[in-house]
This record gives C-alpha cells, sequence and structure tokens, in this order.
C-alpha cells in the first residue's frame, strides 16, 4: 500500500510581532491511501497549522507535504475540509449548500447531476429530503452531516477534518461516528482527523498520531488494528481501554505533566 499523504520533517514557525512562533518541528505522519489517521495533541500545539500545510493553503519553512506521489505547492481542488463550525450559508438551501464545491471545482457538471450527487450523500448521512431546508432551521448534528456532504460531494482524495464533532453532545457525536464509518465503507477518501476525544480517535483511526506540545513533533504513534466499520461497543472492550490509558499517557507528556523519557516513537 502506498501512502497518500506524506509529511517529511516538516519544521514551521509563524512570522509575529514578537519574532517567531516556531509550530511544527520536524514532523513526519504518513497515512495509506483509503487511510484514516487520528492526530490528538495539546491546545495550540499546530494541528490545524498541519491542517493547512496538507491543503496546500500555507507552505512549510522546511521539508516536505507530498500528496498522492506529488510535492504540494499549490491549494489542492482534491482535498475536501470540515470543521468544528459548520459555517453553512444561510441564504443557500442545504442542498445549494452541499452542491457549492461542484460549482467550483466542476463547473461544466449538469445542475441535475450536481443535485443527484449531493442527494446521495444526504440520503447516506440520513438527510434525505432536508435539501430544502435552510441551515438555521437544521439541527447542530443535521448541520454537521451537512458539512460533511459539502467536503465530501467533489470526491476529494484527501478528507480533513479540523474538530468536526467537538461542539455535539456525546450521543449526538456517537451517532456521527458511526456515520463516518459508514461514509467510508461507500465513499473512497484518506482521512486525517483532528481531535481531542481519544475515543473518537481510537473508533474511528487506523492509526492515531500524538503530537507533541509546541513545536509539535510526532511523539507517538498507535495502530488501531479493528477491522472497520467498527461496532460502538469496540470502546468498551480491555483492548481499548488499555489503548485508551496509553494514549492519554502520551497526552501528559506533551502536556508536560509525566516525564517524557517514556515517550516513543
Ligand atoms: N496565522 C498565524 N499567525 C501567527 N500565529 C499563529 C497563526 N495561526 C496560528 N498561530 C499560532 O500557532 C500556534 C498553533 O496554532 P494551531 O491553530 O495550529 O494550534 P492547534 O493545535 O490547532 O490548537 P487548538 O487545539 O486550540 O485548535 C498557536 O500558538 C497559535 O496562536
Ligand atoms: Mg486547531
Amino acid at each position: 500500500m502506498t501512502n497518500l499523504i506524506e509529511i517529511r520533517n516538516v519544521t514551521h514557525a509563524y512570522r509575529t510581532e514578537e519574532g517567531p512562533l516556531p509550530v511544527l518541528d520536524g514532523l513526519e505522519l504518513a497515512v495509506p491511501e483509503n487511510g484514516f489517521c487520528a492526530v490528538v495533541g495539546p491546545s495550540g500545539c499546530g494541528k490545524s497549522t498541519l491542517t493547512r500545510l496538507i491543503a496546500g493553503l500555507m507552505f512549510p519553512d522546511q521539508g516536505e507535504v507530498w500528496l498522492h506521489g506529488e510535492r504540494v505547492s499549490s491549494p489542492r481542488k482534491t482535498v475536501g475540509m470540515a470543521f468544528q463550525n459548520p459555517v453553512l450559508l444561510e441564504w443557500r438551501t442545504i442542498m445549494d449548500n452541499i452542491t457549492l464545491p461542484l460549482e467550483i471545482v466542476a463547473p461544466r457538471m449538469s445542475r441535475h447531476a450536481r443535485r443527484e450527487r449531493a442527494e446521495a450523500l444526504l440520503a447516506l448521512v440520513g438527510l434525505e429530503g432536508f435539501g430544502d431546508k435552510r441551515p438555521s432551521e437544521l439541527s447542530g448534528g443535521m448541520r454537521q452531516r451537512a458539512s460533511l456532504c459539502r467536503s465530501l460531494v467533489h470526491k476529494p482524495e484527501v478528507l480533513i477534518l479540523d474538530e468536526p464533532f467537538g461542539a455535539l453532545d456525546a450521543f449526538t457525536r456517537e451517532d456521527l461516528w458511526q456515520t463516518m464509518h459508514q461514509l467510508r465503507a461507500e465513499e473512497s477518501f484518506t482521512t486525517v482527523l483532528i481531535t481531542h476525544d481519544l475515543r473518537e480517535s481510537v473508533y474511528l483511526g487506523d492509526q492515531v498520531v500524538v503530537l507533541s506540545g509546541r513545536p509539535a513533533r510526532t511523539q507517538y504513534v498507535m495502530q488501531i488494528e479493528d477491522p472497520v466499520p467498527r461496532p460502538i461497543d469496540m470502546l468498551y472492550s480491555a483492548a481499548s481501554v488499555e489503548k485508551l490509558a496509553t494514549l492519554r499517557h502520551q497526552i501528559q507528556i506533551a502536556q508536560g505533566r509525566a516525564p517524557a523519557e517514556e515517550a516513543a516513537q
């Protein structure tokens, strides 16, 4: 299996009025095609910065970002993104919000074909019949489902999720996790998920990467071998509980609350 995403020895600093702010320090990350990489790390360590580098919205000071065998040197059409705040446009219906990326990246696609593609995704995430609604008429969980549809509508190779479930209540969040597994079963994309929720990382990820405190480097990588889609009960198995404890310990190291000598790649 080849790696669809490769981050090689990436170092980056923001230029601020107080001088350079080092954010990433020799970061390494590899995600195989159709893989799902969950990234966890202390607040402010550089996770969102990493997503911007993968999307080609920014370029690192040192090191390289590769997508599908090409070095990233411009913004990528083949990337879909979803964030904690779904940012849907209120003056458009849900349908017209979801088809928006197609209007931009596939202007020659017929309106009918665009709507068909959006309808199929709406059905997949359990929002059949909601295309005519406005964003404000949907619950937070429904808006996040619509946002996932929008990020996937143009069949991106790479899906970047920056804490998309962070603002949802625990039960809605678990429903959305299961929807993510369904989307993975039906569609083809390689995912980088930023999350603060260790259970989410273990339930969704094929690998969980723990970043160190800022400037972030890859502190720890855990493979999650359980086949997908996964039953939610998987989280209560002894093996998962042990993984969660290990990840929690790694986060404490990243936060400087536990001694670093136990950190291992
Ligand atoms: N455009 C920018 N200019 C200067 N500093 C920035 C910029 N964007 C982010 N930073 C700083 O870089 C650091 C990393 O930011 P980033 O948003 O990548 O962190 P994060 O890991 O996503 O945090 P969180 O978990 O809180 O979302 C922070 O200290 C932030 O203040
Ligand atoms: Mg962030």
